[in-house]
Parts: structure tokens; sequence; C-alpha cells
């Protein structure tokens, strides 16, 4: 199997995040550097980092060389300037839990910020390393867990958005069981839906995994019914950027849309996601922060004016789909089978 693309490590001398900037992706694959919380943020907000675990990942990276940047000033003033960077970086995006979960754990481990820059640099560093390595780790379990769902000899299998190593620290959450199955031989037909209005599923999974050798045809958003009605999907499967206590799931907007699809054309529909992506904290999906992107994001995507340039947009990035819809949810920790409730206890439910 080809190793699949780093989306975020540390630059050769250890002092930047070093990410491919996706927004080049699938023309130019070329990454960039980090030097700065600031320049994470903007990165973030710009997407080009993207995906829950990633940019949680790339704020701790960030926060870790704020802590060196900031090391010049007395305890006091790198105390305040430090928080304010982790405060502002939390913020970057609102939907996708593991920011918030990422950088809590970097604020975590810099207390008490009055040891000062040396000492609270070098633990910071540590746990970016261990959240790195964590999520590495956890994509790996997850594909393991989720490959008991993939039929055999051959499997025809329907994502949306991308939830692969770009969007990871490790092979990616959705795309996991894939890289897997594909990687032992067995015979696998992905289709991508485009995923509007950034197309993240033609640009980043359609990219991601054609380069590692598995066949995907890129199918626009509307064409999933057709896919599912002409029995060509044997199952659905996408990431999630948060998951809450009933297992109501946030994901990229269009989620929700074929999880109704293909409970209506009895085909199963899986989540597959990190625990660092559950927010037990949360009882339902009404709660979960929706991000609205720009308008013109949909009225001149990619700088093409295509629809009327002051036209009112509605451009939620995520939707909800409830938990009702979802036949499972697969963690590092197992197969999470309705009503979902091993996800906050910690006890898989007819798992595989
Ligand atoms: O807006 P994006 O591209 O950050 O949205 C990403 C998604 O919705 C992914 O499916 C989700 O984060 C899971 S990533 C493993």
């Amino acid at each position: 199997m080809i190793r699949p693309p780093e989306a975020v490590r540390w630059s050769a001398d250890g002092s930047a995040v070093d990410i491919i900037d996706q927004t080049l992706l699938p023309a130019t694959e070329q990454r960039i550097l980090l030097r700065s919380a600031a320049e994470a943020e903007t990165a973030i907000r710009e997407m080009r980092v993207r995906g829950a675990p990633a940019i949680g990942i790339v704020a701790a990276f960030a926060l870790a060389v704020e802590a060196v940047r900031l090391a010049g000033h007395e305890r006091e003033g790198f105390a305040t300037r430090w928080a304010a960077a982790a405060e502002r970086l939390r913020a970057a995006r609102p939907t996708a839990i593991n920011l918030a979960w990422a950088v809590d754990r970097m604020r975590e481990a810099a207390r008490p910020l009055e040891d000062g820059p040396a000492l609270v640099a070098e633990r910071l560093r540590a746990t970016a390393d261990a959240i790195l390595a964590e999520d590495r780790a956890m994509c790996q379990r997850i594909g393991e867990h989720a490959l008991a769902l993939v039929p055999e000899p051959q499997a025809r299998v329907l994502t949306h958005c991308n939830a692969g190593a770009l969007a990871t620290g490790g092979i990616g959450t959705a795309l996991a069981p894939l890289y897997l199955a594909a990687g032992a031989g067995r015979s696998l037909q992905v289709f991508a839906s485009e995923t509007r209005p950034l197309l993240q599923g033609s640009r980043l999974t359609a990219w991601e995994l054609s380069r590692a050798g598995i066949a995907v045809t890129i199918v626009t958003d509307s064409v999933g019914a057709v896919l599912m009605r002409e029995g060509s999907v044997d199952f659905v499967i996408v990431g999630a950027d948060r998951i809450v206590a009933n297992g109501d799931t946030a994901n990229k907007v269009g989620t929700y849309g074929l999880a109704v699809l293909a409970r209506h054309h009895g085909i199963p529909f899986y989540v597959a996601a990190p625990s660092s992506t559950v927010d037990a904290g949360t009882a339902d999906g009404s709660a979960i922060p929706i991000e609205h992107r720009d308008a013109d994001e949909v009225r001149r995507g990619f700088g093409l004016l295509t629809a009327p340039a002051d036209a009112p947009v509605f451009a939620p990035a995520f939707d909800i789909t409830p938990a009702s819809l979802i036949d499972a949810i697969i963690t590092e920790r197992g197969i999470f089978r309705p009503p979902f409730t091993g996800l906050v206890t910690g006890t898989t439910r007819g798992g595989a």
C-alpha cells in the first residue's frame, strides 16, 4: 500500500508546523510552514488544513511553536500572550470538537503557565507529539474495527467530504478501513461525492485514494440517490466533526441527506471517528454550533461567478445526522450500535 500523505508534521528543523496546503490540491502538492499560532489560525480559517482531527493537531503543534516564539517574554507576559493565542485558535472554527479538545489539552499541559517559557514549551511539545501519535494509532484501530463491516471479496462504498489521511494524523477515519481492505488485496469501488461548495470529495478524497491505487469514481452530490436506487452501493461511510452523547452526528453538509437516502434504500450508514470527536457533554445534536461559510464560496466558487453576485446564499458547512439514521459508529474503541450508550460509558453493544 502506498503511504498516505502526511497532512501535518514538524518542519525538518522542528521549529514550525509543516502542512500540505489543501487549498491547492489536487493541482499542486505543496507544503507550507506555520511559524506562529496566528499563522495556524489563518490556515485553519482558510481551510489550508481541514478535517476535524487535523485541525486539532495543527492547533496543538502551533501552540507548542508559539510557546517557543514567546520565550523572550518575562513570565507574566508570556503567560498572557500564550493564553490569548490559545483562545483565538480554539475559536477558529466552531463545529469540530477536536479543535477545542486539542487546545484544552494543551492548556492543561501548559499549567502552571508561571513555570515560564522553557518548561512550558517542553511540556507542550511532548503533548503535541502525543496528540499526533495517538491520532495516528486511533485511525489504525478505527480501520481495523471497521474492516469487519466491509463486505468481501468486493465492496462498493459511498463516502462524502474527506475523512482520509488529509483530515487526520494517520490513515483517516472513514477511509481507514478502505486503505486496510485495499492493502489486504480486496476489491473496492469507492464513490466520492463531490461535496459542494469546496469540493473536498473530488479534490481531496479522489486525490488521496487514486494516489493509493484505490478505484474511486467522483459523483456530484445529487447522484447518491441514483447509485443507491440502482443497487451500486453496499454501504455508506463518513467521518464526523462532532458526535454527541445520544449519537447525533455533525459532519459535512450533505451527510444527513445521504443518511436519509441510505435508510430509504436499506443500505447501512456508518460513521467513523476517534474518541476526540465525541462530545459527551452535549446531550443531542440541536446544541452543536454549525459553522456558516462565506456566500462567495457558493456564488463564485474558485473564482468563477456562477450566481448573481448579490444573490442571498444559505451556506451551512455542516449538518446533523440524527442517531436514528446511523447503523454503527466506529471509534478506536470498537463498533457501537444504537442506542450508542457505550460511546459515553465505554462499552460496545452488538459490536463486531
Ligand atoms: O469543512 P471541513 O473540510 O473541515 O469538513 C470536514 C468534514 O466534514 C470531515 O468529514 C470530518 O471532519 C471528518 S475528518 C476525519
